[in-house]
């Protein structure tokens, strides 16, 4: 039986475009499940979830081109509302003989389209609006029994619909905000077209993971590798409402933390939250086990063995237990998943707690792992953590290692944690911390000539880095006041002793990534 939060379902099928997974965060926020799955999945998977409407994402390649991406048969068997949105209207399009042209210009950018009346469309955002457009193909010719809903001065077919069928094709992306209806428009899609109603809740997601994990496990013990991140943390506290002391949480200080993160993260999961918790000391092993390593891949994969090693032997002392508890996120999974074709993903292998050994033999509670980092925080409030952990920068798998440009030592490490300190206070104090996605600081190994007094000093370069993005794919650098960037340089000369320069990355992901490592 199908449980109350999943009784809507829209499948978004992901022609590999980069907006794919926010077209899935805007359904969640209207308070439907979905799923993304990438388009050349098999058919039984596609029927199983058995949608209420399906949404064909945007995507890099040109129908025109032989081996294009399709959309699977098994779509338009499925009897339920369909919207293609960019590369997925022409998709659609070409599916039922529509004309599809690539034209000499892309068009980019915001576009003031004209919506014909009394259409689906109009319905929804009357008769002009903005959207938000990035195509070279368009469609010249509606399929036959489609009709054309809307034009630009660019593009004659913006959008076309087959309303008897249910099928709708836009060829802007509503899922950006940058398209001032776009939201609208999907929500018309998914209520009014789909039929779908707003059951996705935060409170309506903790009952159900709660009564979930409670089945599961039952009187079994459960272990929970934390971090301090968001996604770890939302876990305990999940775990620890729906079996309290069966879980035991281990938190491994590997000296790669950021300043004070080890004494926090033991306060509110044990003072506040009376969780169970173990802390391990584990700085020296760490840092013995990275000594002379300066290939950024070396040092993750040690960092990912030593955690395995001492997560492991603290997870034997505890008796009974049969649960590893991880905080895997649907992102995680989506990135993972990868398509047959291997078109549609860059796929990134992160350091979790994963890699560890069969000979733990431990089932894996993945609870998170349909949600969204936003969806995730929204439950982290519904469980009471304070906001401060949930509405932090998110802090890599291999810590401070990753922001230490070649070998990893702990003066090195010290100077890059008090300078992180300074950066976080400072775009705290101005009210930047929040306008920014992520902001860090990064050690360079390399020495500059200054002037500390009177005297010449010769010491190392510190890299600060703030970034905007929405899904960590890409990313620009922020452009923060100059003012703040001068005063946070200036603490940090004066305060972090051994450091002589600062400069500020102003790279784009990609081609840059947002960590240095
Ligand atoms: P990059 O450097 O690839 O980072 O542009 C993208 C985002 O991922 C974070 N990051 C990690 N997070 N384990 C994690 O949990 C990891 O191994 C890891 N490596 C990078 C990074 O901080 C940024 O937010």
């Amino acid at each position: 039986m199908v449980d109350q939060i999943h009784s809507y379902r829209i499948l978004i099928l992901d022609f590999g475009g980069q907006y794919a997974q926010l077209l899935a965060r805007r359904i969640r926020e209207l308070g439907v499940y979905c799923v993304l799955l990438p388009y050349d999945v098999s058919p039984e998977q596609l029927l199983d979830i058995e949608p209420h409407g399906v949404i064909l994402s945007g995507g890099p390649e040109s129908v025109q081109q032989l081996d294009s991406p399709k959309i699977p048969d098994i779509v338009w068997r499925m009897r339920c509302p369909v919207l293609g949105v960019c590369y997925g209207m022409q998709a659609m399009a070409q599916a039922f003989e529509g004309v599809v042209e690539s034209k000499a210009q892309s068009e980019y950018g915001h576009t003031v389209i004209q919506v014909q009346p009394n259409t689906w469309l109009s319905a929804c955002v009357g008769e002009s609006t903005s959207v938000w457009m990035s195509h070279t193909d368009q469609v010249v010719r509606c399929p036959a029994d489609f009709d054309m809903m809307a034009s630009s001065a660019q593009c004659d077919v913006v959008a076309f619909s087959n309303v008897k069928k249910g099928y709708y094709g836009v060829q802007f992306h509503p899922e950006v905000t940058h398209t001032s209806e776009g939201f609208a428009i999907l929500k018309y899609f998914v209520y009014d077209c789909c039929g779908c109603e707003a059951v996705w809740t935060p409170h309506k997601i903790v009952d159900q993971l709660v009564d979930e994990i409670r089945q599961a496990v039952g009187q079994d013990r459960v272990v929970l590798g934390l971090s301090g991140g968001v996604d770890s943390a939302v876990t305990a506290a999940l775990l620890q409402r729906a079996i309290g002391d069966q879980m035991t949480a281990i938190f491994v200080d590997n000296g790669l933390l950021r300043a004070h993160e080890a004494d926090e993260v033991e306060s509110i999961f044990t003072d506040q939250m009376s969780m169970q918790l173990v802390r391990v000391d584990a700085q020296e092993q760490f840092l013995s086990a990275l000594k002379g390593i300066e290939d950024p891949e070396m040092k993750r994969k040690i960092i990912g063995r030593e955690f395995v090693n001492v997560f492991q032997a603290h997870a034997k002392q505890l008796k009974d237990v049969s649960w590893l508890a991880q905080g895997t996120i649907y992102p995680d999974v989506i990135e993972s998943a990868g398509t047959a074709s291997g078109k549609a993903h860059v796929i990134k292998s992160h350091h979790n707690v994963g890699g560890l050994p069969d000979s733990l033999s431990l089932k894996l509670l993945e609870p998170l792992r349909e949600l969204f980092k936003d969806e995730v925080r929204k439950l982290g409030e519904v469980l009471g953590l304070p906001g401060t952990l949930l509405h932090r920068h998110p802090f890599p798998g291999p810590g401070l290692a990753v922001r230490v440009m070649g070998e990893v030592k702990s003066d090195y490490l010290k100077m890059v944690r008090e300078a992180d300190a300074i950066f976080i206070a400072v775009l705290k104090a101005h009210n930047w911390y929040h306008r920014v996605a992520q902001a860090l600081v990064v050690f360079l190994p390399i020495k500059t000539v200054g002037v500390v007094g009177d005297q010449r000093a010769y010491g190392y370069v510190l890299a600060l880095r703030a970034v905007e993005t929405t899904d960590f794919m890409t990313a620009t650098a922020v452009q923060l006041p100059e003012g703040l960037v001068q005063e946070v340089s200036t603490r940090i000369i004066n305060e972090v002793s051994g450091v002589t320069r600062v400069v500020y990355d102003v790279s784009s992901k990609p081609p840059a990534t947002i960590e240095w490592e």
